[in-house]
């Protein structure tokens, strides 16, 4: 096992009702900005929830921040909370209302003149301007990690960003929301997650037994409870487990002492740049396709993963295969598209040259675990998944 330090100070409160919690949650006296998104909250009833227990403090709210949260939109909060000398964020959203808030987080006490250098040139935030989470749509894990993700269209990037100053000080992990949430964010959250732990464990077999059995167990949870998810999104019960497996996919325990992988969500952040596809759809596409590329580097964990998780028998190059198929059939079985062309998007036969082209121009293309994945296998990945 390879070394590693732990550090996960974002406080967690998990459950029915949990936002009662916020007034002793938030430091006495701060001035809040209350962060959230294009709206669903004040449909759904979390606004209210959220608002009654802020009457102790003094609040501001910035609304609007869209998915896959746009860096000209995020300028316009950071002006806000410069001019009126905001003391806290809570953010009230999914990944996208919760990254937003970890950029302006990082670019409140930002020293530089132009605050996208935090992602352009990968400054890492070793402090941040408090947060905290009420979470509305599990998928991403951003309620209880360090990590953004920000676009910017006018130059056609969606970049990363992070820094152990960037942890919510607490996240609110209620449950009960997941029965607001429309069918295409239920599979999108599904199938995120599910990525999320297979970039942290399809590698290559290693002594680290314990991170490959928790992996194993959240993917098997979420393929279990799938279908009851997607049906009855009001079952508290099956709400409750898939919320956890998405902070777990992601909150990161799993990635702890073991090679890792990533370049699914890579080339997935390039097509939601260039043609603004849900980000877990777009993992959908890369996933199958990038697994029958690398199948010689990956076999021997597709065939742990096929055998342990999927049930799958048989010689290891056979159920390595099986358990592609298997993994593409279960995301299709959610309602997501596995190829660029089951998505409405123009032309889509010159996309592979144009991705490697962005994603060179950004050096960001030495990928995968072994940081064997170059220009010339993005582009055979990509053309795959046409
Ligand atoms: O904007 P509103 O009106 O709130 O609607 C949102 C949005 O349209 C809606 N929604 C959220 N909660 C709802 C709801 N609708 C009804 N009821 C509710 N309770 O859902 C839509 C999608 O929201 P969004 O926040 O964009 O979804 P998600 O949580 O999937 O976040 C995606 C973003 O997170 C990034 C992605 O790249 C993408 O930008 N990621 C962040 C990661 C991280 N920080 O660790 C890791 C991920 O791999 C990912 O890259
Ligand atoms: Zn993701």
């Amino acid at each position: 096992m390879n070394n590693f330090n732990l550090h996960l100070p974002t406080k967690l409160y998990f459950g029915k009702d949990q936002h009662k919690e916020l007034s002793n949650l938030i430091p006495a006296g701060s001035k809040v900005l209350m962060l959230y998104g294009g709206g669903s909250i004040k449909r759904n009833g979390i606004y209210e929830k959220v608002k009654g227990e802020l009457a102790n403090f003094e609040v501001l709210e910035f609304g609007g921040i869209e998915a896959n949260p746009q860096y000209s939109t995020l300028l316009k909060a950071l002006e806000i909370i410069k001019s009126e000398g905001i003391t806290f964020m809570l953010a009230v959203g999914g990944g996208s209302v919760i990254d937003g808030t970890k950029f302006l987080s990082s670019a409140a006490l930002f020293e530089g003149d132009e605050p996208w250098d935090i992602l352009a040139k990968g400054i890492r935030t070793e402090v941040g301007l408090p947060f905290g989470t009420v979470l509305t749509l599990p998928a991403t894990g951003s309620e209880m990690n360090s990590g953004a993700v920000v676009s910017r269209k006018e130059i056609g990037q969606k970049r990363a960003m992070g820094g152990p100053g960037l942890f919510p000080v607490f996240s609110i992990s209620d449950p009960t929301v997941v029965a607001s949430l429309p069918e295409r964010q239920l599979a999108n959250g599904i199938v995120d997650a599910f990525t999320h732990v297979m970039e942290q464990y399809m590698t290559y077999p290693t002594a680290a037994t314990l991170q490959d059995r928790i992996s194993e167990g959240i993917l098997a949870t979420l393929m279990e409870i799938a279908p009851t998810v997607m049906k009855e999104p009001d079952n508290y019960e099956v709400a409750a487990n898939f919320m956890w497996c998405c902070n777990m996919a992601l909150n990161g325990i799993i990635q702890k002492g073991v090679p890792t992988d990533w370049s699914i969500h890579a080339i997935g952040h390039e097509i939601t740049a260039a043609y603004g596809i849900d980000h877990a759809r777009t993992l959908a596409i890369v996933l199958p396709s990038m697994y029958r590329y690398k199948i010689d580097n990956k076999d021997a964990k597709l065939a742990q993963y096929g055998r342990r998780v999927l049930g799958l028998e048989g010689a290891d190059r056979a159920v390595a295969e099986a358990a592609i198929d298997a993994t593409e059939e279960f995301f299709r079985s959610l309602g997501i598209g596995t190829t660029l062309s089951d998505y409405q998007v123009e032309e889509v036969a010159s996309f592979p040259s144009k991705c490697v082209e962005a994603m060179e121009a950004q050096r960001t293309i030495i990928l995968g675990e072994k940081r064997d994945i170059r220009a010339e296998d993005v582009r055979a990945i990509l053309q795959a998944a046409l």
